[in-house]
Protein backbone atom coordinates (compact mmCIF):
# COMPACT_ATOMS: atom_id res chain seq x y z
CA UNK A 1 0.00 0.00 0.00
CA UNK A 2 1.44 3.27 -1.09
CA UNK A 3 -0.19 6.65 0.93
CA UNK A 4 0.41 9.86 1.23
CA UNK A 5 0.50 11.85 4.70
CA UNK A 6 -0.90 15.39 3.91
CA UNK A 7 -0.82 17.97 6.44
CA UNK A 8 0.26 21.99 7.67
CA UNK A 9 3.75 21.57 9.38
CA UNK A 10 3.60 20.23 13.23
CA UNK A 11 0.20 18.23 12.07
CA UNK A 12 1.51 14.97 13.31
CA UNK A 13 2.60 13.66 9.87
CA UNK A 14 5.76 12.06 10.80
CA UNK A 15 4.42 10.79 13.89
CA UNK A 16 1.84 8.86 12.56
CA UNK A 17 4.13 7.78 9.85
CA UNK A 18 6.58 6.12 12.26
CA UNK A 19 3.44 4.50 13.87
CA UNK A 20 2.25 2.79 10.09
CA UNK A 21 6.02 2.00 9.83
CA UNK A 22 5.73 -0.39 12.43
CA UNK A 23 2.10 -1.24 12.25
CA UNK A 24 2.04 -2.09 8.76
CA UNK A 25 5.18 -2.79 7.47
CA UNK A 26 5.49 0.44 5.23
CA UNK A 27 8.48 2.64 4.90
CA UNK A 28 8.11 6.27 5.64
CA UNK A 29 10.06 8.61 3.04
CA UNK A 30 10.09 11.94 4.42
CA UNK A 31 11.86 14.92 2.18
CA UNK A 32 12.47 16.67 5.30
CA UNK A 33 14.37 13.94 6.71
CA UNK A 34 16.62 13.53 3.56
CA UNK A 35 16.98 17.34 3.45
CA UNK A 36 18.37 17.45 6.71
CA UNK A 37 20.69 14.77 5.95
CA UNK A 38 22.05 16.18 2.95
CA UNK A 39 22.53 19.37 5.10
CA UNK A 40 24.33 17.84 8.08
CA UNK A 41 26.64 16.20 4.95
CA UNK A 42 27.52 19.29 3.66
CA UNK A 43 26.46 17.51 0.11
CA UNK A 44 25.96 20.03 -2.63
CA UNK A 45 21.87 19.80 -1.93
CA UNK A 46 22.46 20.39 1.49
CA UNK A 47 24.42 23.06 0.77
CA UNK A 48 21.68 24.52 -1.57
CA UNK A 49 18.59 23.54 0.64
CA UNK A 50 20.24 25.25 3.93
CA UNK A 51 19.12 28.49 3.69
CA UNK A 52 16.10 27.51 1.90
CA UNK A 53 14.78 25.25 4.88
CA UNK A 54 16.00 28.37 7.45
CA UNK A 55 13.77 31.00 5.74
CA UNK A 56 10.94 28.63 6.57
CA UNK A 57 10.53 28.66 2.59
CA UNK A 58 10.40 25.17 0.06
CA UNK A 59 13.35 23.86 -1.42
CA UNK A 60 12.81 24.17 -5.55
CA UNK A 61 10.94 21.81 -7.11
CA UNK A 62 13.60 20.06 -9.66
CA UNK A 63 15.95 19.34 -6.48
CA UNK A 64 13.24 17.54 -4.34
CA UNK A 65 11.82 15.58 -7.73
CA UNK A 66 14.81 14.23 -8.42
CA UNK A 67 15.72 13.56 -4.85
CA UNK A 68 12.22 11.98 -4.05
CA UNK A 69 12.32 9.77 -8.16
CA UNK A 70 15.80 8.45 -6.97
CA UNK A 71 14.40 7.44 -3.37
CA UNK A 72 11.03 5.49 -4.74
CA UNK A 73 13.67 3.64 -6.91
CA UNK A 74 14.92 1.80 -3.89
CA UNK A 75 14.12 -2.33 -3.48
CA UNK A 76 12.97 -1.34 0.30
CA UNK A 77 10.04 0.63 -0.57
CA UNK A 78 8.99 -1.78 -2.94
CA UNK A 79 6.39 -2.87 0.19
CA UNK A 80 4.59 0.18 -0.18
CA UNK A 81 5.71 3.92 1.45
CA UNK A 82 4.03 6.73 2.87
CA UNK A 83 5.11 10.13 1.60
CA UNK A 84 5.97 12.71 4.70
CA UNK A 85 6.18 16.06 3.42
CA UNK A 86 5.91 15.25 -0.34
CA UNK A 87 4.80 16.21 -2.52
CA UNK A 88 3.97 20.09 -1.27
CA UNK A 89 3.27 21.55 -4.57
CA UNK A 90 1.35 20.92 -7.86
CA UNK A 91 4.32 20.49 -9.58
CA UNK A 92 5.46 18.05 -7.61
CA UNK A 93 2.54 16.33 -6.89
CA UNK A 94 2.32 16.18 -11.05
CA UNK A 95 5.43 14.50 -11.27
CA UNK A 96 5.39 11.88 -8.60
CA UNK A 97 2.00 11.11 -10.51
CA UNK A 98 4.04 10.30 -13.59
CA UNK A 99 7.07 8.62 -11.79
CA UNK A 100 4.33 5.92 -10.16
CA UNK A 101 3.24 5.73 -13.42
CA UNK A 102 6.13 5.15 -14.73
CA UNK A 103 6.80 2.00 -12.27
CA UNK A 104 3.00 0.88 -12.05
CA UNK A 105 3.17 1.81 -8.74
CA UNK A 106 -0.52 2.96 -7.76
CA UNK A 107 -1.51 5.69 -4.82
CA UNK A 108 -3.94 4.28 -2.71
CA UNK A 109 -4.88 7.17 -0.24
CA UNK A 110 -3.78 10.66 0.40
CA UNK A 111 -4.52 11.50 4.19
CA UNK A 112 -5.30 15.08 5.12
CA UNK A 113 -4.80 15.61 8.89
CA UNK A 114 -6.56 18.72 9.28
CA UNK A 115 -5.29 20.85 12.34
CA UNK A 116 -5.85 24.55 13.70
CA UNK A 117 -2.66 27.69 12.94
CA UNK A 118 -2.63 27.98 16.25
CA UNK A 119 -2.44 24.71 17.54
CA UNK A 120 0.72 24.20 14.99
CA UNK A 121 2.77 26.69 16.90
CA UNK A 122 2.29 25.17 20.60
CA UNK A 123 3.22 21.51 18.59
CA UNK A 124 6.45 22.91 16.75
CA UNK A 125 7.64 24.73 19.45
CA UNK A 126 7.25 22.07 21.94
CA UNK A 127 9.16 19.23 20.20
CA UNK A 128 12.40 17.59 20.57
CA UNK A 129 14.27 14.39 19.62
CA UNK A 130 16.90 12.19 21.08
CA UNK A 131 20.19 13.01 19.42
CA UNK A 132 20.75 9.23 18.62
CA UNK A 133 17.82 7.27 17.95
CA UNK A 134 15.90 10.04 16.61
CA UNK A 135 12.57 8.99 18.34
CA UNK A 136 10.53 12.41 18.69
CA UNK A 137 9.22 14.00 21.70
CA UNK A 138 7.01 17.10 22.93
CA UNK A 139 7.72 19.03 25.96
CA UNK A 140 3.80 18.91 26.71
CA UNK A 141 2.07 16.39 24.76
CA UNK A 142 4.58 13.63 24.44
CA UNK A 143 7.61 14.04 27.39
CA UNK A 144 9.79 11.42 27.89
CA UNK A 145 9.28 8.88 31.12
CA UNK A 146 12.09 9.40 33.08
CA UNK A 147 12.83 13.56 32.15
CA UNK A 148 15.87 14.30 30.27
CA UNK A 149 16.40 10.30 29.81
CA UNK A 150 15.04 8.68 25.71
CA UNK A 151 12.47 6.12 26.07
CA UNK A 152 13.70 4.64 23.60
CA UNK A 153 17.32 3.90 23.91
CA UNK A 154 18.25 5.56 27.11
CA UNK A 155 20.27 8.74 25.62
CA UNK A 156 19.97 11.78 27.40
CA UNK A 157 21.09 14.25 24.78
CA UNK A 158 18.08 15.78 22.66
CA UNK A 159 18.11 17.85 19.65
CA UNK A 160 15.39 20.68 18.38
CA UNK A 161 15.40 21.89 14.68
CA UNK A 162 16.82 24.67 13.21
CA UNK A 163 13.53 25.93 11.75
CA UNK A 164 11.08 24.97 14.56
CA UNK A 165 11.62 28.39 16.15
CA UNK A 166 8.18 30.30 16.79
CA UNK A 167 9.36 32.82 14.02
CA UNK A 168 9.92 30.60 11.29
CA UNK A 169 5.98 29.30 12.09
CA UNK A 170 4.14 31.85 10.16
CA UNK A 171 6.41 31.49 6.80
CA UNK A 172 6.26 27.77 7.03
CA UNK A 173 2.69 27.97 7.43
CA UNK A 174 1.92 30.45 5.28
CA UNK A 175 4.29 28.10 2.36
CA UNK A 176 1.38 25.76 3.17
CA UNK A 177 -1.33 27.66 2.54
CA UNK A 178 0.06 28.83 -1.25
CA UNK A 179 1.63 25.85 -2.26
CA UNK A 180 0.44 22.88 -0.44
CA UNK A 181 -3.37 23.53 0.10
CA UNK A 182 -3.71 23.43 -3.86
CA UNK A 183 -3.17 20.11 -3.18
CA UNK A 184 -6.50 18.93 -1.48
CA UNK A 185 -8.61 19.88 -4.88
CA UNK A 186 -6.19 18.07 -7.03
CA UNK A 187 -6.39 15.00 -4.99
CA UNK A 188 -10.01 15.10 -4.31
CA UNK A 189 -10.62 15.10 -7.73
CA UNK A 190 -8.18 12.00 -8.32
CA UNK A 191 -11.19 11.08 -5.66
CA UNK A 192 -8.73 9.58 -3.33
CA UNK A 193 -8.51 12.24 -0.68
CA UNK A 194 -9.31 11.25 2.96
CA UNK A 195 -9.20 13.69 6.04
CA UNK A 196 -8.71 13.04 9.56
CA UNK A 197 -9.20 15.45 12.68
CA UNK A 198 -5.70 16.29 13.58
CA UNK A 199 -6.39 17.75 16.36
CA UNK A 200 -7.54 14.83 18.48
CA UNK A 201 -5.02 12.83 20.91
CA UNK A 202 -2.27 10.94 18.53
CA UNK A 203 -3.45 7.66 19.45
CA UNK A 204 -6.93 8.63 18.39
CA UNK A 205 -5.84 10.10 15.24
CA UNK A 206 -3.85 6.56 14.71
CA UNK A 207 -7.37 5.10 15.08
CA UNK A 208 -8.70 7.30 12.52
CA UNK A 209 -5.79 7.06 10.20
CA UNK A 210 -6.05 2.66 10.73
CA UNK A 211 -10.00 2.39 10.05
CA UNK A 212 -9.21 4.30 6.58
CA UNK A 213 -6.38 1.61 5.84
CA UNK A 214 -8.06 -1.31 6.84
CA UNK A 215 -6.77 -4.27 9.17
CA UNK A 216 -3.20 -4.63 9.23
CA UNK A 217 -2.25 -7.36 6.76
P1 LIG B 1 9.50 18.83 6.98
O1 LIG B 1 10.60 18.16 7.70
O2 LIG B 1 8.66 18.05 6.04
O3 LIG B 1 8.61 19.57 8.07
P2 LIG B 1 7.07 19.99 8.09
O4 LIG B 1 6.18 19.63 6.96
O5 LIG B 1 7.17 21.42 8.41
O6 LIG B 1 6.47 19.05 9.09
P3 LIG B 1 7.00 18.79 10.51
O7 LIG B 1 8.06 17.72 10.50
O8 LIG B 1 7.33 20.09 11.15
O9 LIG B 1 5.67 18.26 11.21
P4 LIG B 1 4.92 16.88 11.26
O10 LIG B 1 3.60 17.05 10.57
O11 LIG B 1 5.77 15.73 10.83
O12 LIG B 1 4.63 16.84 12.81
P5 LIG B 1 5.23 15.87 13.98
O13 LIG B 1 4.71 14.48 13.80
O14 LIG B 1 6.70 16.05 14.12
O15 LIG B 1 10.06 20.09 6.14
C1 LIG B 1 11.01 20.97 6.65
C2 LIG B 1 11.50 21.90 5.54
O16 LIG B 1 12.14 21.13 4.52
C3 LIG B 1 10.41 22.69 4.80
O17 LIG B 1 10.09 23.88 5.46
C4 LIG B 1 11.09 22.91 3.44
O18 LIG B 1 12.01 23.96 3.48
C5 LIG B 1 11.85 21.63 3.22
N1 LIG B 1 11.08 20.60 2.48
C6 LIG B 1 10.73 19.36 2.93
N2 LIG B 1 10.02 18.70 2.00
C7 LIG B 1 9.92 19.54 0.93
C8 LIG B 1 9.28 19.45 -0.34
N3 LIG B 1 8.58 18.33 -0.68
N4 LIG B 1 9.35 20.50 -1.17
C9 LIG B 1 10.04 21.62 -0.84
N5 LIG B 1 10.67 21.79 0.34
C10 LIG B 1 10.61 20.75 1.23
O19 LIG B 1 4.45 16.53 15.23
C11 LIG B 1 4.82 17.80 15.72
C12 LIG B 1 4.84 17.78 17.26
O20 LIG B 1 3.50 17.62 17.75
C13 LIG B 1 5.64 16.61 17.86
O21 LIG B 1 6.34 17.06 19.00
C14 LIG B 1 4.58 15.57 18.25
O22 LIG B 1 4.98 14.83 19.38
C15 LIG B 1 3.36 16.43 18.52
N6 LIG B 1 2.11 15.80 18.09
C16 LIG B 1 1.91 15.03 16.99
N7 LIG B 1 0.62 14.63 16.91
C17 LIG B 1 -0.01 15.19 17.98
C18 LIG B 1 -1.37 15.14 18.47
N8 LIG B 1 -2.33 14.47 17.82
N9 LIG B 1 -1.64 15.84 19.60
C19 LIG B 1 -0.67 16.57 20.27
N10 LIG B 1 0.62 16.61 19.87
C20 LIG B 1 0.94 15.94 18.72
ZN1 LIG C 1 16.77 7.56 21.80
Amino acid sequence: MNLILLGPPGAGKGTQAKRLEDRYGLKQISTGDMLRAEVRSGSEIGLQAKAVMERGELVPDAIIIAMLAERVAQPDVAQGFILDGFPRTVPQAEALDLVLRDKAMPLHHVIELQVDDAALVDRIAGRFTCARCGEGYHDQYKPPAQAGVCDQCGHTGFTRRADDKAELVAARLDAYHRQTAPLLPYYAAQGILRVVDGMAEMNEVARQVEAILGPVP
